[in-house]
């Protein structure tokens, strides 16, 4: 196998030089806006690698929405690097290397259920057939089979968001962008979600970089946990979930020891009391407003 070099020609890879999902060093993000300067994202130095699933945490306004737009090119840095697979954001998203399924649903209203979960399908012209067959497994395994005819508007929020999570995964991309997506569900579907979330990663080997406000959430589907703190959003602390892999946790881990050990030792970066399990990032965080315990 080669790699492009930067002077263009090429190279044999090195063996143990496979690339780093997402690489993000020294990133900043600064807005301008008419009421001055909002310095969102501060010295972010992050590496994800292929496969693993990472959660953001942190309170309401440090940064995960505008750290998870910077990673989808949907807005740049301001500083810093930030690369995909080895490429740039841009080049990645032209690639079709995501999957994304953020806060807001972003449904098309004038087009039914199925015909929203298909569009990445239609939209890179995979057969007729093909789509349908995706489109119906998808619908099923999000509980949306019975919906299929229906337009979003007459879905609750709930159902809307699990479209949009079968949309983000319809083409099986290499890295899945979650923000809140489960945000919006009862209980019971979040924790099914979360089980059948897991088991798609084990199954297509995606990354995932996912945020949320639920410690419990994030526990249960990370590899690492990454805390924020705010103004200006920067990584508090890393904290590795040491448990059983992600492909191997079932519902019982719930229930386990091990489970609530690590949702006290996210807690408590949360809240800026920890110091055990991180393996990144300096500062304290001293609020856990906006995140919640269960
Ligand atoms: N387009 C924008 N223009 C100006 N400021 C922005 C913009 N987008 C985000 N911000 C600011 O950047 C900061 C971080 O916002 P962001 O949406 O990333 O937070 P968050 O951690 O996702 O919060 P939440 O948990 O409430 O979703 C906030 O102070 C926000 O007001
Ligand atoms: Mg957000």
């Amino acid at each position: 196998m080669t790699t492009p070099d930067t002077a263009g020609s090429t190279t044999p890879a090195p063996e143990a030089a496979a690339p780093t999902a997402v690489q993000a060093t020294n990133v900043e993000k600064v807005f301008s806006t008419s009421s001055g300067q909002v310095h969102a994202l501060s010295d972010v130095s992050l590496t994800v690698a292929p496969g693993e699933f990472v959660s953001l945490i942190g309170p309401s306004g440090c940064g995960k929405s505008t750290l998870m737009r910077l990673i989808a090119d949907l807005e740049a840095p301001t500083g810093g690097q930030l690369s995909v697979f080895g490429k740039s954001p841009d080049r990645a998203r032209r690639d079709q290397d995501y999957g994304i399924a953020f806060q807001k649903a972003g449904l098309l209203p004038w087009r039914t259920v199925a015909d929203n979960v298909g569009l990445p399908l239609q939209l890179h012209k995979s057969s007729t057939a093909d789509r349908k067959a995706r489109v119906a497994e998808l619908l099923e395994m999000v509980g949306l089979a019975d919906f299929a005819d229906r337009h979003p508007d007459q879905l609750s929020g709930g159902m809307q968001q699990r479209v949009a999570i079968a949309r983000s995964l319809a083409e099986k991309p290499r890295l899945l962008l979650m923000d809140e997506p489960f945000g919006a569900l009862d209980e019971m579907t979040r924790e099914r979600m979360q089980t059948e979330l897991l088991r798609i990663c084990a199954e297509t080997s995606a990354t995932v970089v996912f945020v949320t406000h639920s410690i419990p959430e994030a526990v249960y589907l990370s590899d690492r946990v990454v805390v924020m703190s705010p103004r200006p959003g920067r990584i508090a602390e890393v904290i590795d979930m040491k448990l059983q892999s992600t492909d191997e946790r079932t519902d019982e881990l719930r229930e386990d020891t091990s489970y609530f050990d690590m949702i006290t030792a996210v807690r408590e970066s949360l809240h800026g009391r920890s110091g055990q399990g991180g393996t990144q990032g300096s500062g304290r965080t001293s609020t856990g407003h906006g995140v919640e315990n269960r």
